[in-house]
This record gives C-alpha cells, sequence and structure tokens, in this order.
C-alpha cells in the first residue's frame, strides 16, 4: 500500500491526521529482533513473522532503527546507501512486504533517517576522497587542510561524540570532521546537492508506504565553521556564541531544512510525521516540535528520571507546558537503543542512569532485579497514562534487564573502542530478544545471536511470560490496550495526593496513582481496571502505580 500525493491544502483535511499525537510507538532495533535466516542478525522476515505479535502488542506503530546497507561501524547509524535494504537485513520487496503486513494490521510504520552524517562508505565520500582537495566532490562534507608545518595536525582540537578526534586525516593530507566514529563523515549541509538528496531519500520511503521519520542527532545538521577554527574549549564556552548560532549545534538555520522537509510531509495524505532526536535546552525544542518543522521532538527526561516523585512531577509539567508552546503532544521514553534499559536503572541502590554500574561490569553496586521490573513497570504504567505518544523500546515489555557482562572481544559500540576505560558503550541493551525459554539463541534465531545472550535469557523470554498470566507482557498488553479504550482529550488535571505519591486525572474519569513511597496508601475511590503489582487490599503498596475509573452516577 501507498500514499497518496495531494495539494496541501487537501493535506490538512487528509484523514487521520493526528494518528500520532497519542500513539504507542514500538522502537524496532532490527538487527536484534528477530533473525529469520539464522545467520545471528535480525532481519525483515523475522519482523515480518512477529507482526502479529506487535499488533497484540496494543501499540499503534513501529519505528524502526537503520537497515540500510551499512558497515555497522555505529550499528547502522552509519549509512552505505540511505535508499537501500542491507542484504543481510532483506531486500526492498520484503520492505514492501512489511509496510503492506503492518498497514494491514491497522499499524504505522517510521523509519529511522541519519542526515548528519553518512558512513565513509557511501558513494560521495569515496568520490570525495578520489577527487582531491577543492573539489566539488569534497564540498559535499566537511574537509580541512591540518595545521603545522606539513598540516599534519588536525584542523582543531575537537573530540568526537564517542570519544577521540573529530578530525581525520586522509592519504593526500586533508582532514574530515565527523562528530561521530571516524566511519560517520558529517554531511556539508551548506550544500544544496546534499538538502535535495536527502528530499528524495525522505519521497523515497513515503511512496513506499511510511507513514513518518524519526530524524537522528536532528540539531546538528547545519554548521558555521569560522576561520581560523574555534577550540573545544571556546566550543564549550556559552559566551561566546549567540543561542542559535554554535558553529556545530542547534542553530536557528537548520530549521529552513525541516521547513522543506514539512512541505514535502504535507504533501502526503495524511501528513508525513516526524520526531527529532535533538539534544538541546527544553526550551528550543519547541522548535523541532512545531507544525512548520518536524512537529515533535523527544523529550528525554524520563531516560534519567530517579525514582522520586518530585522530579516526575516536575518533568511532566514540564513537557506538557513545552508541547503546549509547539502544538505538539509530548513523547515519554524511559529506554531505547542508547542507554541502560529502565528494569535495570531502577533496580540500581544509586539510581540514576547506570553508567558507572556499566563501566563496572555490573560489580559497583548490587542490581535489584525485582525491584527494577517492578518499578518500570509502575513507571511505564504512570507515562502510559500521560497525554502524549508513548515510545517503547523493544524487550521492554518483557521486562528485560541490561546485560552487563559482555566479554570485550565480543562488543560492538565504537563507544566502547574509542572511549576505552571511560565507556563501556550500548551493546548490553542491544542483546537479541529472547523469544523462547530454551533453544537456540532462545528463538531469536537458528544459529548464534550476533550480541552473546546471558544463560538466563530465557526467564525473560516471550514463550515464558505467555505462560504466566502476572508476566510483564500481559501487563504491557493490559495497559496498552486499556489506554486505548480511556483515552480522549489531551488533558490532564493534578489530584491531591502525599508528597510520595504522583497522582492526576485525564478526562473520562481516569484516575493515575503512583506510590514512590515506603508505605501503602490510600487508593482514590473508584474502580481499579489495573495496577502494576499485586495492591494490598484497597491499598496502594509501595514502588506500585494503579489506574481508577470512576464511572459516571
Ligand atoms: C543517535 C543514535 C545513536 C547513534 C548516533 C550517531 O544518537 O540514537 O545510536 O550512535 O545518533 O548516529
Amino acid at each position: 500500500m501507498t500514499n497518496t500525493t495531494l495539494s496541501p491544502s487537501d493535506a490538512l483535511l487528509g484523514p487521520d491526521a493526528d494518528w500520532w499525537r497519542q500513539a504507542a510507538v514500538y522502537q524496532i532495533y532490527p538487527r536484534s529482533f528477530a533473525d529469520a535466516n539464522g545467520d545471528g542478525v535480525g532481519d525483515l522476515r523475522g519482523i515480518l513473522s512477529r507482526v502479529d505479535y506487535l499488533k497484540g502488542l496494543g501499540i499503534d506503530a513501529v519505528w524502526m532503527s537503520p537497515f540500510y546497507p551499512s558497515a555497522l561501524a555505529d550499528g547502522g547509524y552509519d549509512v552505505d546507501d540511505y535508499r537501500d535494504v542491507d542484504p543481510r537485513i532483506g531486500t526492498l520487496a520484503e520492505f514492501d512486504e512489511l509496510v503492506a503486513a503492518l498497514h494491514a494490521r491497522s499499524l504505522k510504520l517510521i523509519v529511522d533517517i541519519v542526515p548528519n552524517h553518512s558512513s565513509d562508505r557511501h558513494v560521495w565520500f569515496q568520490e570525495a576522497l578520489a577527487a582531491g582537495p577543492g573539489s566539488p566532490e569534497r564540498d559535499r562534507y566537511i574537509f580541512r587542510d591540518g595545521l603545522g608545518e606539513n598540516g599534519e595536525l588536525p584542523p582543531a582540537d575537537w573530540t568526537s561524540t564517542f570519544g577521540g578526534p573529530a578530525w581525520t586525516r586522509v592519504a593526500d593530507g586533508q582532514w574530515y570532521f565527523h562528530m561521530f566514529a571516524k566511519e560517520q563523515p558529517d554531511w556539508n549541509w551548506a550544500n544544496r546537492e546534499i538538502r535535495d538528496d536527502f528530499l528524495k531519500t525522505l519521497a523515497f520511503w513515503a511512496d513506499r508506504g511510511v507513514d513518518g521519520f524519526r530524524i537522528d542527532v536532528a540539531h546538528a545538521l547545519t554548521k558555521r565553521l569560522p576561520e581560523p577554527l574555534p577550540t573545544a574549549a571556546e566550543l564549550a564556552d556559552p559566551t561566546l556564541f549567540p543561542v542559535g548560532d554554535h558553529p556545530l549545534s542547534d542553530r536557528d538555520d537548520v530549521q529552513e531544512v525541516y521547513a522543506e522537509w514539512r512541505e514535502l510531509f504535507n504533501r502526503y495524505s495524511p501528513p508525513l510525521t516526524a520526531v527529532a532526536e535533538a539534544w538541546v535546552p527544553a526550551d528550543r525544542r519547541v522548535r523541532y516540535a512545531s507544525r512548520d518543522s518536524l512537529g515533535q521532538a523527544f523529550n528525554f527526561d524520563l531516560l534519567r528520571a530517579t525514582w522520586n516523585p518530585e522530579e516526575f512531577r516536575t518533568i511532566i509539567r514540564d513537557n506538557l507546558a513545552l508541547a503546549g508552546q509547539s502544538g505538539a503532544s509530548s513523547t515519554w521514553v524511559f529506554s531505547n537503543h542508547d542507554v541502560v534499559r529502565h528494569a535495570s536503572r531502577y533496580g540500581l541502590p544509586s539510581g540514576g542512569e547506570g553508567r558507572e554500574w556499566l563501566l563496572s561490569g555490573g560489580t559497583s553496586e548490587v542490581e535489584d532485579r525485582d525491584l527494577g521490573v517492578a518499578r518500570a513497570r509502575a513507571v511505564s504504567l504512570l507515562a502510559f497514562a500521560l497525554p502524549g505518544s508513548a515510545y517503547l523500546y523493544q524487550g521492554e515489555e518483557l521486562g528485560l534487564p541490561e546485560v552487563v557482562d559482555i566479554p570485550e572481544s565480543e562488543r560492538q559500540d565504537p563507544a566502547f573502542f574509542r572511549n576505552r576505560g571511560v565507556e563501556i558503550g550500548r551493546d548490553g541493551c542491544r542483546v537479541p530478544l529472547p523469544w523462547t525459554t530454551e533453544g537456540s539463541s532462545f528463538g531469536f534465531g537458528s544459529g548464534d545471536s550476533h550480541l552473546p545472550q546471558p544463560v538466563w535469557w530465557g526467564d525473560y523470554s516471550v514463550e515464558t511470560e505467555e505462560a504466566d498470566d502476572s508476566s510483564t507482557l500481559h501487563f504491557y498488553r493490559r495497559a496498552l490496550a486499556l489506554r486505548h479504550e480511556l483515552q480522549t482529550a489531551e488533558e490532564l488535571s493534578w489530584i491531591d495526593a502525599p508528597e510520595s505519591v504522583v497522582a492526576f486525572r485525564r478526562p473520562g474519569g481516569w484516575v493515575s496513582v503512583t506510590n514512590f513511597g515506603v508505605e501503602s496508601v490510600e487508593l482514590p475511590a473508584g474502580r481499579v481496571v489495573i495496577a502494576s503489582g499485586a495492591l494490598d487490599g484497597d491499598r496502594l503498596p509501595a514502588d506500585t502505580t494503579a489506574w481508577i475509573v470512576v464511572d459516571a452516577d
């Protein structure tokens, strides 16, 4: 099924234009979801074999992380060809089949677009290398001469996001800029050819039926590199560059790119959606989320939220206000392919993001798995009750913990290799999913899995959890189904409650109550329709959320 192109005025009236506003979106990291051909790497056939599972979860849309041809220097975020499928993952024909299979079940598909950088195997980077300094081919990327007598020093002392230098020298002596790994050269967005090529890519996928895009590193596309280049210390000094005019990040002029994209998105019916991964201050996020821009932006506050009711109240209040300013709905996300899984984060006595714990190989403190899962369920249920879109990461519906003990020899993340001893990387949240209690790669595929799975992985498998009515899987299904039933207008009102309790009401007499304290608390009057854990009679125990419906008289 493909999208229909309409004139912009028709598109505004298109059907179902607001489907994304309160959607539950499930992120698939394709290489680790399901492997149909047994080569150890997940694939489109694997996803196709699980579309009924996806439908059964009660989600509205799937967001697929990159599935494009890639050397996997950064798990697929190093794209060789933006308009093709990695042969290890499948074919374009299979992609079309997947779109059709999802749409047949009324599920939307969002794909990841990686516009800040390509891979160093992209044909245009190869052409840039071959063509030499000063050529139009080199102008598609960011090349500079080096410093020092013979240009042997990098043009600036900048560090890449994954550690190590942000400039790499090529054979003829010039250097190119890469914000991430050296295999990820940054595009030069001042070059019209790049803008046109991405418009072509977006239309390519839209014409194949895709419903929306997740935009990787959305804040960094446009750059303005003054000569001489600022030092790393100068780049980090907020007094040197006015907001919106930083050389590398969150420039006002990036919105010119998105205005063009929005024009293209609005030619489809319903208009395509887009969500920005923009690491910018909250007040700047509004620009990316506005209707003239991408339309929605990730709020990453919950990736860092500790088990603290005041923190949750502030995050909710602030993000609903920001969403109001942009006209978008807010997003709520606890886990993704870049962070420690939240079932583990909430089981760590220190709270927080779990970075030190990861770095220590899980030895710096003792993870309490039961507490982690209980709290993860409680906060997920809380977030499912909020107005806005809920983004879920594959495996969180199983309560999957982070894998902390992956041997060095098996690690894949460039953040590990480029930043040894400082960062362990993100492999632990990307371990292939367990589908069966036993068997080869726990049902992920008929062979091994590309990252090692722990021996206890089967305890969290779909098969094991299917058989247990109290499992996290059954809980997620019930919660998402109820969310669908109960969700109406995007409004929320706070309910007076003890300091340790986060309680609010949604239209239609639907109330969510979370107990962050240590003692059980009294539940508000009404019918409990779901709870994240066992109740204590008519009281809500610690570490638990319940939804209550107050029936109209
Ligand atoms: C984003 C992605 C991350 C990737 C990086 C570079 O932050 O989420 O996985 O490594 O961009 O593309």
